[in-house]
């Protein structure tokens, strides 16, 4: 659930699609408060980055966990960087390898680079843990298996301290359908939506199919937005500009489909605005925010190659909103991170229309190249890169930390 590839800075010549707007001019004044420059950052610490992963967002991983990596040995941190492939086998690789000069074609081939493999995740992962020191392990991967809580599970029963998200908070992170009803359930704004399981529409296709029309025509505008519930990058996602047409909206659904069982249809917003917020923290008495920031997307909507391809679309680390919103957006970036119980980092996305503003979704490991959202919010509040990177490890070690009080004897069984 993460985008590169995007300039942070586009030039005024840049080419804006079918969008009229373009980013705003910077304001100054974020009242999200900041990570502090002089404390809160761990000393050397030894670090594992995880790379790559079975994923569609695999070469994005790439990039995100070099820069991390680049950014975390800069400031003296040992870094050594395992790169998991797309069958999920574990690759040792040699420092050399994690230049971020390097193509991403370069590690489908691991072994040509240098690297030690493939190992199984528990063997690499019980074999560093039991390093002393043990490396933290900075999860830099996107999407299923990396950004769902399967990692995470994995270094919890290592016994690894390890960034970002645990394993619940990842899993609903990376559920659209699931975060969806918890927040809705809090009273959280979210667009009007539907889900859709394989099992209904091969049990009940024309049932499934009229209850999708009804709710489409009970919308103001009755276009749709059809997504898989687990994924990202907007891999599978279609507008349906006709729900009446049963072709459109049957390659839409399969569309979708073809990458979950479960699928959401939403009602559609018309070239919503796309302001991001970039949350920090373990918990309500640590927690930091920043941004909002904003896309502009260069296609109907932000598709996969709006997000990806060069000089497409354009972002800004600081949108111009005026004072109410941004104060809303703080809050409710901040109120859905701790509903989901997220620690560590997320970036939280909106979609306004109007005057209407909306909680789209969270990525618990957003995109983290240096021109990426979430770090150049921060950077925007005055927070370099490097330094958003140890923060993020130091509240890694900070769970470690609260957690070996939990730890059980036999004395604390009832
Ligand atoms: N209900 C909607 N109406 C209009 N556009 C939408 C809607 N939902 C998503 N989009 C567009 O699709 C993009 C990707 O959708 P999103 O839900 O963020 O999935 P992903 O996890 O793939 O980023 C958004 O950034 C936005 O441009
Ligand atoms: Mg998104």
């Amino acid at each position: 659930m993460s985008r590169e590839g995007r300039p942070a800075n586009p030039p005024a010549s840049h080419r804006q699609g079918g969008r009229a707007r373009r980013p705003a001019t910077p304001v100054p004044g974020p009242p999200g408060p900041r990570i502090p420059a002089d404390g809160g950052l761990p000393a050397p610490v030894p670090v594992a980055v995880l790379l790559g992963g079975p994923s569609a967002e695999h070469d994005v991983s790439l990039v995100s966990g070099r820069a991390i990596a680049a950014a975390l040995a800069g400031a003296g941190h040992p870094v050594e960087g395992w790169l998991i492939d797309l069958d999920a086998g574990w690759w040792r690789l040699p420092d050399g390898a994690l230049d971020p000069a390097l193509p991403a074609v370069a590690y489908d081939d691991p072994a040509s680079l240098g690297a030690q493999g493939p190992h199984r995740a528990g063997q690499v992962l019980a074999e560093l843990a039991a390093r002393d020191p043990s490396p933290v392990a900075f999860v830099a991967l996107h999407g299923p298996y990396g950004e769902d809580g399967t990692v995470q599970a994995l270094c919890e029963a290592a016994g690894l301290v390890y960034t970002g998200a645990g394993v619940a908070a990842s899993a609903v992170g990376m559920d659209k359908a699931l975060f969806k009803r918890l927040v809705a359930a809090l009273g959280m704004p979210v667009v009007p939506w539907r889900e859709v399981t394989a099992a209904a529409l091969e049990t009940d296709r024309e049932g499934t199919l009229a209850d999708l029309r009804a709710f489409a025509h009970a919308l103001p505008d009755p276009r749709l937005m059809v997504k898989p519930a687990r994924l990202g990058s907007s891999v599978g996602m279609t507008i349906v500009h006709h729900p009446d047409d049963a072709a459109e909206l049957d390659a839409a659904l399969g569309a979708a489909l073809h990458y979950d069982e479960r699928i959401l249809v939403e009602a559609y917003l018309d070239h919503p605005r796309e302001l991001e917020m970039a949350v920090l923290g373990n918990g309500p008495e640590d927690l930091e925010s920043h941004g909002p920031g904003e896309a502009f997307p260069g296609h109907e909507f932000y598709d996969f190659t709006a997000k990806y391809a060069q000089g497409v679309s354009a972002t800004t680390g600081r949108a111009d909103v005026p004072r109410p919103l941004r104060e809303r957006l703080h809050a409710l970036a901040r109120e859905a991170f701790l509903a989901i119980g997220g620690e560590g980092f997320a970036r939280v996305d909106f979609l306004l229309a109007g005057d209407a503003l909306y909680l789209n979704e969270l990525n618990t490991i957003p995109g983290f190249t240096p021109i990426s959202l979430f770090p150049a919010m921060c950077v925007a509040d005055g927070v370099p890169f490097a330094e958003v990177c140890q923060r993020i490890l130091a509240l890694a070690l900070d769970r470690e930390r609260r957690r070996r009080r939990h730890r059980l004897t036999r004395a604390d069984l009832p």
